[in-house]
């Protein structure tokens, strides 16, 4: 069997429809209201084309090329949540669980150097991943959504793709198992607030366990680099690169006592506090994309929208 296997061969059934990521995008926006208009509906032909055929094709022809930050913005933080934002958000968590249990086999297979130990470590978190899959694919059906109603993206798998075990648990089980945590204490606040036990209890059970992998990613890169401070550096980089991938502009609460638990440092967290504190704001991104969905309707009435000027905007 083929070792460091690319996210494109990433085996996937006919419900699932594949599209780019977006973070990367998302990032680099500055934190100006006129210049996210401008670079969205320039760009906007090229998002059109990444939601065709899923259920967000509908839903960018209602809010035009802003619509994430409609639909996403602060899905994190608020215990409030549209039946689209929710049916989306479990939906990303469920093609992210899917990677990550690709993630964590793919280790165990791709080192066979690697301690006893780390091997079993990954193994029991492939059965957790398993696990998560279908309590996810049991709480979307919960919300009355649909697995592949929504495109996928792969940018967690290519997080895992390091070539170095150290740098795939840094990445993978302290950034991306970190993300989990913080989403995942969202997630339970929300199914708190809604009286929805099936979502708290579901999602408090995941947790549980993703708390493990951040731990597994805290041991095994002090392990792997506890004579090579070389490497122990390249580690912390590679992980702050990760964390700074992942900032989706200003919308995320970061779970401290669980990423506490799983071996980060009080240092740690501050760092990270500063990393989440870069990028555009979730006010402009909002702001922004309520001017793109007006001047969306606008042109689908047939009205002639001039080019963006910051005036009045
Ligand atoms: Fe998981
Ligand atoms: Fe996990």
């Amino acid at each position: 069997m083929e070792r460091f296997l690319s996210p494109d061969e990433l085996a996937r059934d006919a419900r699932f429809k594949r599209s780019p990521s977006r973070n990367e995008l998302f990032r680099t926006l500055p934190d100006d209201v006129g210049s996210v208009v401008r670079i969205l509906e320039k760009i906007a032909p090229k998002l059109r084309e990444r939601v065709e055929d899923t259920a967000l094709e509908a839903v960018f022809d209602e809010l035009g090329p802003g619509f994430a930050f409609l639909t996403n913005a602060g899905a994190q933080s608020e215990v409030d949540r549209t039946p689209l934002q929710l049916r989306l958000q479990l939906h990303g968590i469920f093609v992210g669980e899917l990677q990550a249990l690709e993630a964590a086999s793919r280790t165990l297979w791709d080192f066979p150097d690697a301690p006893w130990q780390f091997k079993m470590d990954m193994a029991r978190q492939c059965w957790d991943e398993a696990r998560h899959v279908q309590v996810y694919e049991k709480l979307i059906k919960h919300v009355g959504g649909e697995v592949g109603e929504f495109p996928e993206n792969t940018f967690l798998f290519e997080v895992s793709c390091a070539d170095d075990p150290v740098m795939r648990v840094a990445g993978v089980n302290r950034c991306l198992e970190g993300l989990a945590c913080d989403a995942f204490r969202s997630l339970i606040e929300y199914g708190k607030a809604q009286n929805d036990d099936v979502i708290a209890q579901a999602v408090d059970f995941v947790l549980a366990d993703e708390l493990t992998h951040v731990r597994f990613g805290s041991t095994w890169v002090k392990e792997l680099t506890k004579d090579d401070p070389e490497r122990a550096r390249l580690a912390k980089e590679f992980q702050r690169e990760t964390d700074r991938r992942f900032v989706f502009g200003g919308g995320r609460t970061v779970a401290r006592e669980e990423r506490l638990e799983g071996g980060f440092s009080e240092d740690e967290l501050e760092e990270l506090d500063e990393i989440l504190a870069v990028g555009p704001s979730r006010e402009t991104l909002v702001e922004a994309a309520e001017i793109l969905r007006d001047r969306h309707r606008a042109r689908a009435r047939g009205e002639d929208v001039p080019p963006f000027e910051d005036v009045g905007g």
